[in-house]
């Protein structure tokens, strides 16, 4: 996860600036930098690839200039060199500097062609694309404003972008599009802020106002414009910003809950971006403690997680069999320590886990490495004890989860998995190179498949509401989304405490079928893919027996609204990648289902967030 800060106004930017990446420094990070407009009109950068004390013994103390950017980068397991590190720089003049957040879909296409025009890159990552798209519309006599403009018109999918010009020396522009993270305005008087989150200017701005995608501000003189992509005035206000620190982390949300569930673009962003080498279209592991030949030796795959790390590594499970091609088990941890497995040295054991703190999981991790088995761990709590059990730790870099039902977590663990999977085969020789440029190129989709997922949160509530006086409900899915169907289950026994059962959708007719009746719902993961036919059979028992279904069906799919009684669309996507897409609406039902109902949604009765018993 990133952090950007940006400044411009009377004052000195540098220390605003570094306060601002300090107060950004409960995200972690690996690189850290910031890029300062001196009076002289050039651009002064600082760079570390260490923490904070690192890039404050790396700047000139005599560096001054009232305008600046900042940008922490997240990125444990990547590849923390100076040259990948924020800002990147243009090429020609050095006089463009830009902070991103968010991945460049279609980075290659417009490198290539930048490449063409004379552009030379020094970074292995996609973001550096932004600045030469900006020298090269200013090299047309376009203004820094123009050329974001122009610029943003010409990359696919999310981001939040600001940059600032030697060429424009009391000028910083800013811009989103669509879920890469959010990119806040915060106004103070006779200056103008930029921020990724808004604890980074806490205290420092007094009004607030959050760009949504396609939305970019110019600040200059003190004064923001903020207009649409289109160069349309927009009008909403800013809001005071609270001095509460703890409404000021839920951001304009009334939960956590809600908060994490629509930060999982950048969730995704954060756990893809740093791991791939977009120069080679391969996946970086850095540090990953096995060679190839080791990786070659293993047979099979064990994975073990609970409750919703148990979901994802069922879906991991299906990754690594078709990514690795590799035998693959999907264990409760609870279940496995006691089960005396069949293991060998050469079985890798796969944990994943929110905390890493889970005691089960932990004592499975125990039992392995007795045996002598390779351990990596999915984790997203960086120093936790799996992290510091396994021999490679994957950090799913989501960021603090504080809501006791895990979202962004799921959805984050999901993308490692199909990272470590996709790995695995690469370095197995089971992938081909243009299978394995294939899987990257839908990876890169995510965030902003992601983002659309998210759209029309009003429609979930209304559903939701339909529902909320239900008894139970049955959760039905089949193939990648069965354990789709057990997390959204989960999500609605824990948070809305409503009784529901995850099934794989061809064993309703085994005995659940039963409980069928107009007074529980059916949610159906009935999407667009080789097993659509068979969920449409399903749905139709489901109705002859007067049962009401709510079906999350492929955008598009106008049929499956015909059969359903309700239905909520999630985008077309790849389909190994549509597990962390389907559980978006079952997300968002159970959140709004445990509104209705009044229930503490971040914090439900009987339930911890770190179970440290057995
Ligand atoms: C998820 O919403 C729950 N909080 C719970 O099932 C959780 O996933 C489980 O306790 C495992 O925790 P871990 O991921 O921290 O290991």
């Amino acid at each position: 996860m990133c952090g950007i800060i940006g400044y411009c106004g009377g004052k000195q930017a540098l220390p605003l600036l570094l306060q601002g990446l300090k107060r950004l420094e409960y995200r972690g990070y690996d690189s850290v930098g910031v890029a300062l407009v001196e009076p002289n009109g050039k651009l002064a950068i600082f760079k570390s690839t260490g923490r904070m004390d690192d890039l404050a013994a790396a700047i000139d103390p005599g560096a001054r200039g009232t305008l600046g950017i900042g940008h922490t980068r997240w990125a444990t397991h990547g590849k923390p060199s100076h040259e990948n590190a924020h800002p990147h720089l243009d090429c020609s003049s050095g006089g463009v500097a830009v902070v991103h957040n968010g991945i460049v879909e279609n980075y290659r296409e417009l490198k290539t062609g930048l490449e063409r025009a004379g552009h030379r890159f020094t970074s292995q990552t996609d973001s550096e694309v932004i600045p030469h798209l900006l020298e090269e519309q200013l090299a047309h006599g376009a203004t820094l404003e123009e050329a974001l403009r122009r610029a943003g018109a010409m990359l696919r999918g999310a981001h939040a972008i600001v940059a600032v010009s030697a060429a424009s020396p009391d000028t910083m522009v800013g811009l989103r599009i669509g879920h890469a993270g959010g990119l806040a305005v915060g106004y103070a008087e006779g200056a103008v802020f930029f921020a990724s989150d808004v604890p980074a200017i806490q205290g420092e701005a007094e009004r607030v106002l959050h760009l949504v995608s396609g939305e970019m501000a110019v600040a200059r003189g003190g004064q923001a414009h903020v207009t649409t992509l289109e160069g349309a005035p927009v009008h909403r206000r800013a809001v005071s910003l609270s001095r509460d620190a703890l409404s000021a982390a839920k951001g304009p949300y009334k939960h956590f809950m809600l908060k994490e569930i629509m930060e999982q673009p950048e969730t995704l962003v954060s756990a893809l971006r740093d791991r791939i080498d977009f120069q080679d279209m391969r996946i970086s592991l850095d540090g990953f403690p096995f060679d190839a030949e080791q990786v070659r030796s293993f047979d099979r795959v064990v994975l073990v997680g609970m409750g919703t790390s148990f979901h994802a590594v069922q879906v991991g499970r299906m990754f690594i069999e078709r990514l690795a091609h590799m035998p693959a088990e999907a264990e409760n941890a609870s279940e496995y320590r006691y089960r005396d497995p069949v293991v060998s040295p050469k079985t890798l054991l796969v944990t994943v886990g929110q905390s890493g703190e889970t005691v089960d999981t932990l004592v499975a991790m125990a039992e392995a490495k007795q045996r002598g088995l390779p351990i990596v761990t999915v984790c997203n709590v960086a120093g936790s004890e799996a992290t510091r059990a396994a021999d490679y730790a994957l950090l799913v870099q989501a960021g603090p989860e504080v809501a006791v039902a895990s979202t962004k977590t799921y959805v984050g663990s999901l993308a490692c998995l199909y990272l470590l999977a996709a790995y695995l085969g690469q370095e197995r020789g089971s992938l081909s190179k243009d299978r394995l440029r294939g899987v990257i190129e839908d990876a890169v989709l995510l965030p902003n498949l992601m983002g659309q997922a998210l759209e029309q949160t009003e429609r979930y509530e209304t559903i939701a509401w339909r529902y909320a006086h239900a008894q139970s409900a049955l959760v039905l899915g089949r193939g990648l989304n069965y354990p789709t169907a057990m997390e959204g289950a989960l999500k609605l026994k824990e948070v809305s405490y409503m009784h529901a059962e995850g099934y794989p959708a061809g064993e309703m007719k085994h005995g659940p079928i039963a409980l069928i009746d107009e007074h529980t719902p059916v949610i159906a993961v009935a999407l667009r893919d080789r097993l659509r036919e068979k969920m449409l059979s399903a749905i139709e028992q489901v109705r002859a027996r007067d049962g009401r279904v709510i079906a999350i069906a492929t955008a598009g799919d106008e049929e499956m609204a015909q059969k359903a009684t309700d239905v909520v669309y999630v985008p077309e996507a790849p389909e190994l990648l549509t597990p962390l897409l389907a559980v978006v609406p079952l997300q968002l039902l159970a959140y709004y289902i445990a509104v209705r109902r009044g229930a503490d949604v971040d914090q439900p009765r009987n339930l911890a967030k770190t179970v440290t018993v057995e």
